[in-house]
């Protein structure tokens, strides 16, 4: 018997009631990293949405956020079709899909958004990350 099973994912768009659960989800993967909620708040409020484009998505499993993932323009080196996307797994589900189903998702955007490049951040301290960008052409 395989112990694969079919993952399940609901997406719905970021709401400001996500960002206690946002704070978790990125605490845990950066810990050397810690924002606050205020922090992600007003990075997030400091975006002209007018001009620039930041889409955040929270991606759920029976009924509770496991993931984020975001699109956004990169406003101090701004093209209108270069963005740079964020992709956050809660630690104990990582290894089940879940970051490709979100990357499936932004990469569906960036179509959308006629991108002609998208910018993903990673470290030497987290090949995991690297090599699934990688992977994926970055
Ligand atoms: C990279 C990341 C986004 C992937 O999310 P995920 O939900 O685990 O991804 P998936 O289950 O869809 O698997 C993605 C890939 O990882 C591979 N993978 C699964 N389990 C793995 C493991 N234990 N180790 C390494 N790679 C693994 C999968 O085979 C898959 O390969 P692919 O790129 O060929 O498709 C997520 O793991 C992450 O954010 N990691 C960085 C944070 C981190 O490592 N912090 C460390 C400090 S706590």
């Amino acid at each position: 018997m395989s112990g694969q099973r079919t993952l399940s994912l609901e997406m719905r768009e970021f709401d400001p009631t996500d960002y206690q659960r946002l704070l978790e989800i990125y605490n845990a993967n950066y810990p050397e990293y810690t924002r606050s909620i205020n922090e992600w708040r007003s990075r997030d409020e400091s975006v002209d949405r007018s001009k620039y484009h930041l889409q955040r998505y929270a991606f759920l499993e029976n009924n509770a956020v496991v993931g984020f993932g975001d699109v956004s323009h990169v406003t101090d080196m701004f093209h209108p079709r270069k963005f740079w996307i964020n992709i956050f797994v809660d630690p104990p589900v990582r290894g089940r899909g879940i970051g490709s189903a979100i990357y499936a998702k932004l990469n569906g955007e960036l179509g959308k958004l006629n991108a002609i490049a998208a910018w993903a951040g990673s470290t030497e301290k987290l090949p995991r990350l690297t090599e699934f960008y990688q992977r994926r052409g970055f």
